[in-house]
């Protein structure tokens, strides 16, 4: 097969120069003509502290991240995948996070009756959610179903980019495009047209730490924090691989050791018996 094709290249190369040549210039040229009419502005990136080879999460931001999305988003979305307790030294010390579960009725059961109940909330149960069941959502929201944000940063091209872009893209819809009722303008999701209102204003929460809630600092936190659902392992993952790198170098020292300056004597010895 190698072979026949081999042969075949060198008896038409000029046509398969030509081919190649024409399907690059077709690749190259295809996705640049279909950006024209997507109605989408790519988030450009930006230089998120948490993103180094050795960063880690910012734990104030990410409490301040939390009490956005308690305040501002949960209304709408649920975080279905982070129990109370995965929040414990994160970003609440554990009696904060219980008095905060306890205000949250959950239903549970059956009990020895047969009856389902309900009791507050404890550290083992996931945030709660808005709505009921998917319809519910929809119902609420016009047709549109809010959805979970717990792995939201992972779910979308350029996550975290993505997520603070139409977070803070909200616009006037430029002129000549028509809205529909119930939609607002934001260049970054695509088709410009999005269900969800502009969920952040300026000062709409007071962080206990004093920081100033813009809607950009807002927009920052809140990300991180979802950033911080989406990949909770990140920073003991770079620790654990931190230790791993340090420990394979030495051990790659140590072998580079022996087998240059110990083992290479033995092995280049040369043993002459003599009568
Ligand atoms: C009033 C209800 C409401 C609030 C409050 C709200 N959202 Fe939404 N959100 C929606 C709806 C509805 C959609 C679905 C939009 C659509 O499909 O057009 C949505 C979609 C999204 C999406 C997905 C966009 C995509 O690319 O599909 C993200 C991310 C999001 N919201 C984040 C947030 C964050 C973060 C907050 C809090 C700061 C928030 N939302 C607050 C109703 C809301």
């Amino acid at each position: 097969m190698a072979h026949q094709l081999r042969t075949a290249f060198t008896k038409n190369h000029k046509a398969f120069a030509l081919a190649a040549t024409s399907t690059a210039t077709l690749a190259l040229t295809l996705p640049t003509s279909a950006k024209c009419d997507d109605e989408i502005l790519h988030a450009p990136t930006y230089n998120w502290d948490h993103l180094g080879l050795v960063a880690s999460y910012d734990c104030a931001s990410l409490r301040r991240g939390f009490q956005v999305y308690r305040q501002v988003c949960a209304t709408c979305h649920s975080i279905q995948r982070i129990h109370y307790r995965e929040l414990v030294g994160v970003t609440h010390t554990t009696e904060e996070l219980v008095a905060m579960a306890s205000e949250v009725d959950v239903v549970d059961g059956p009990n020895d009756e047969g009856e389902m109940f309900e009791r507050p909330a404890k550290l083992s149960d996931p945030l709660p959610s808005p709505y009921a069941n998917e319809e519910q959502g929809r119902l609420a929201n016009g047709g549109a179903l809010p959805p979970d944000l717990s792995l939201m940063v992972k779910a979308r091209h350029s996550g975290q980019d993505y997520l603070f872009s139409l977070l803070t893209g909200y616009c006037e819809a430029p002129a000549g495009k028509e809205m529909m009722p119930g939609l607002y303008y934001n260049p970054y999701f695509p088709g410009g047209a999005i269900a969800m209102p502009p969920p952040l204003n300026d000062d709409g929460v007071e962080y206990e730490d004093g920081t100033p809630a813009t809607i950009s600092q807002q927009a920052k936190d809140v990300v991180q924090f979802l950033n911080w659902c989406a990949e909770p392992e990140a920073d003991s993952r770079k620790r654990d691989a931190l230790t791993y790198m340090t420990v394979i170098g030495m051990t790659a020292l140590a072998t580079g050791y022996y087998k240059r300056f110990r083992w290479s004597t033995l092995k280049t010895r040369s043993i002459t018996y003599v009568k």
